[in-house]
């Protein structure tokens, strides 16, 4: 078979890439999808039940995980520095605990986990971690997870 000169060829594309326009349609003759619903009330359980079987669909309060830490002064900084190893509930669902001991968390995280944390900014995310709602509902007698683990947890999933 004779090869296709290179105009017969381009013709085609053309032809082949109008029948494809075509066939998806303009852009304004899709329907745009749905709105997501804003209702922040959790539908009503439903369930259905056949053959014996009864599937039922029902909401459950998943615990507190805020990715960034919530407005307030000093948020900046503190979601700039604290926000990329964890999530900021690591810090919201801690005890209520004294300044010093919130300085001791913040140096545990720069000198044994490697955060890099510039030193002037500790004072600012001290005061943060001391403002926060959380805090301040109990008095800062709370209890430190260990200051001074030595390394930082191995990520083997091993035992030790
Ligand atoms: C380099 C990664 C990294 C960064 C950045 C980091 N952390 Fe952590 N953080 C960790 C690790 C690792 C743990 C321990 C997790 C565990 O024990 O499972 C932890 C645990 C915590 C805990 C739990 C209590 C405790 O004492 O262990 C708090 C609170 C916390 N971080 C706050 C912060 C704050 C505030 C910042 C910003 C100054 C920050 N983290 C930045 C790695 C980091």
């Amino acid at each position: 078979m004779k090869t296709p000169s290179p105009g017969i060829m381009a013709a085609g594309l053309i032809g082949l890439t109008g029948i494809i326009l075509v066939s998806i349609g303009a852009p304004s003759s899709r329907k745009a999808p749905a709105p997501i619903s804003e209702t922040s009330e959790p539908a009503p359980p439903t369930s259905v039940s056949a053959r014996g079987f009864s599937l039922a669909s029902t909401s459950v309060d998943l615990p507190v995980d805020e990715a960034t830490y919530p407005d307030g002064p000093h948020a900046n900084v503190i979601n700039a520095n604290c926000t990329s190893c964890h999530s900021a509930s690591m810090a919201l669902t801690q005890p209520s605990l004294s300044a010093d001991q919130w300085k001791a968390t913040v140096t545990k995280m720069r000198k044994v986990y490697k955060a890099p944390v510039a030193e002037k900014d500790v004072d600012a995310i001290v005061a943060y971690l001391i403002a926060m709602p959380s805090q301040k509902a109990a008095p800062a007698t709370g209890k430190a997870q260990d200051p001074d683990p030595k390394a930082a947890p191995g990520v083997s999933g091993g035992t030790g």
